[in-house]
């Protein structure tokens, strides 16, 4: 088994991106969880050129918006100060993305001006689906809404997923409704 360090040839280091939040927030029992040849870490500006759309396409369309258009929307996210947080799973060997999450905090006038983490988008490169970095991004992101102080954390799944979330501690809570354009 290889043993990977930050001084990878081809891994580029938290400190050498442009990060869409603090690192930190991560908590650090969800990072020693992880294989020594895996990075979690915020979503980085250039991440459009290691495959963060094509991970993204295993879950539903994800067509390719382009540099700028990427680059548009990390700056819009990041602009929208304590609300957006997109973290990813890197193979430190080959510096590509091979998992995704999203929470986003929602401020609420309820509960004492309380606040809610909607989990969004999550999905796991096809070869690496089944080594437990579903669970570990669903655990960063629920890390993450915690300590925020959000009194839930909720998101929508297929009735396939489910058994994946339960897995992930989430229970089934009332219905989802949607109405598409
Ligand atoms: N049915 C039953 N059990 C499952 C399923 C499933 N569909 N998926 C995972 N599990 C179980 C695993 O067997 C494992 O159980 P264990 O602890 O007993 O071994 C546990 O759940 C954790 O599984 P992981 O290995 O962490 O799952 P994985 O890394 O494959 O990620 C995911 C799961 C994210 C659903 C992945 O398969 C994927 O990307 N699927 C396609 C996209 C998708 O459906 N994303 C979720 C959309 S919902 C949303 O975004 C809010």
């Amino acid at each position: 088994m290889p043993s990977f360090t930050t001084d990878n040839e081809l891994f580029t280091p938290d400190d050498k991106l442009e990060l869409l939040f603090n690192p930190e927030l991560i908590p650090a029992s969800v990072k020693a969880e992880l294989p020594s040849d895996l990075h979690i870490r915020p979503l980085a500006r250039t991440d459009y050129h290691r495959a963060h759309i094509r991970i993204l396409s295993v879950l539903t369309s994800a067509p390719d918006p382009g540099l700028s258009g990427y680059q548009s929307t990390f700056d819009a996210q990041r602009t929208c100060a304590n609300t957006y947080y997109t973290l990813v799973i890197v193979n430190k060997a080959t510096d590509q993305i091979v998992g995704v999450g999203c929470v986003f905090i929602e401020r609420k006038f309820l509960r004492n001006l309380g606040k809610v983490g909607h989990i969004e988008d999550i999905a796991v490169s096809k070869d690496m689906q089944g080594k437990k970095l579903g669970l570990r991004v669903i655990q960063a992101l629920t890390g993450i809404s915690e300590s925020l102080g959000c009194y839930k954390t909720i998101l929508n799944c297929s009735d396939d997923n489910i058994p994946f979330y339960k897995k992930c501690g989430y229970e089934k809570k009332e219905n989802e409704m949607a109405k598409y354009n």
